[in-house]
């Protein structure tokens, strides 16, 4: 038994009051950028997936006749054809490095936090999964984006998989004013026509926004990275995939809105959406266990996490 503990240590994670007394401890404290901790984490996710190459899909890193295989799928794959060729960019579309970046989750943490001006004050600011960012919700998580996540399954349920009006979706992606749309259109068969039907029916409309598509084989290596520092769930969350994007492709990186538990700081419920209160279908990601990694990088240096209410 003591050989088998040796081998797998009892790992327990930190329940949800303990990680909020460790937070508290910390939050006194004046935070600082620690240069050579941020150079070190990008020289790792650059070994590891090189995200300034690989994070969308160009040109130079899918040419025609590329097979990509959609993940947990034996039997099918995509292979790059001279139509979908011509929808790529010829290389990463942004200035790299990027300077000031704003990564911004989903959590009801932000509600109330006041922080929508500094989200804003960032040169790029990059948000998940299609969030709301009507006027109510402006002073606290601001209104610019510079690049915006969608998920095929967020088309088909709020857009009917676009296959009948497409004005909602259209007027919908206004607020994103002039963004990236980022989909990820080749990790699932399923997802593939829709993302395709949201970049023709941007395009078509001569919308301000653009759809970019995710490299498969990128997100396959972010996840593995996570996977060796010990992150158990089935699939990365969208918002630590972007946290590792930024600081990859930022020289700053502050993240808003991951605090993905039921209190806030000061003991007080929150919901888990700063829009709403539905909780994720299924514990698919490890997201505990994925804050403890980012309040890591947080408490090292990296990035800084912005978890009070903006000054
Ligand atoms: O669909 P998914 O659960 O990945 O994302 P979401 O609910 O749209 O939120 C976007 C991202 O914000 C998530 O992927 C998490 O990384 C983060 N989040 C968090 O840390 N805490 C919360 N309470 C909610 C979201």
């Amino acid at each position: 038994v003591l050989c088998w503990l040796y081998i797998f240590p009892v790992y327990r994670l930190p329940d949800e009051k303990e990680v909020v007394q460790g937070v508290l401890l910390q939050q006194g404290r004046a935070w600082r950028r620690n240069r050579s901790a941020v150079a070190g984490f990008r020289k790792l996710l650059k070994d590891c997936c090189d995200p300034g190459r690989f994070f969308a899909m160009t040109k130079e890193n899918s040419p025609v006749g590329k097979n990509l295989w959609y993940d947990g799928e034996f039997l099918y794959s995509f292979t790059i054809d001279n139509e979908t060729f011509s929808l790529f960019p010829k290389a990463t579309p942004f200035q790299l490095p990027l300077k000031k970046c704003s990564v911004v989750g989903n959590g009801g943490i932000l509600k109330n936090s006041g922080c929508g001006r500094q989200i804003d004050q960032a040169d790029f600011v990059m948000r998940c999964n299609l969030p709301p960012l009507t006027s109510e919700y402006s002073k606290d998580v601001g209104s610019r984006t510079q690049l915006v996540t969608a998920n095929p399954s967020i088309i088909k349920k709020r857009f009917q998989n676009l296959l009948w009006s497409r004005k909602a979706f259209v007027d919908s992606v206004k607020v994103y004013n002039q963004s990236y749309i980022y989909m990820p259109a080749f990790s699932m068969k399923a997802g593939t026509e829709p993302s395709l039907r949201v970049y023709y029916t941007l395009a078509d409309v001569g919308a301000r926004q653009k759809v970019i598509f995710a490299n498969p084989n990128f997100l396959r290596d972010i996840g593995k990275f996570w996977k060796n520092k010990g992150i158990h769930g089935k699939r990365l969350s969208t918002g630590l995939f972007l946290v590792s994007a930024a600081l990859g492709l930022c020289e700053e990186v502050t993240i808003y809105g991951f605090w993905p538990f039921s209190m806030d700081l000061h003991g007080k419920f929150i919901s888990h959406h700063y829009y709403d209160n539905i909780l994720p279908d299924s514990w698919f990601h490890a997201m505990p266990e994925e804050f403890l990694q980012l309040w890591f990088l947080h408490k090292s240096g990296v990035l800084r996490m912005q978890l009070e209410h903006c000054q």
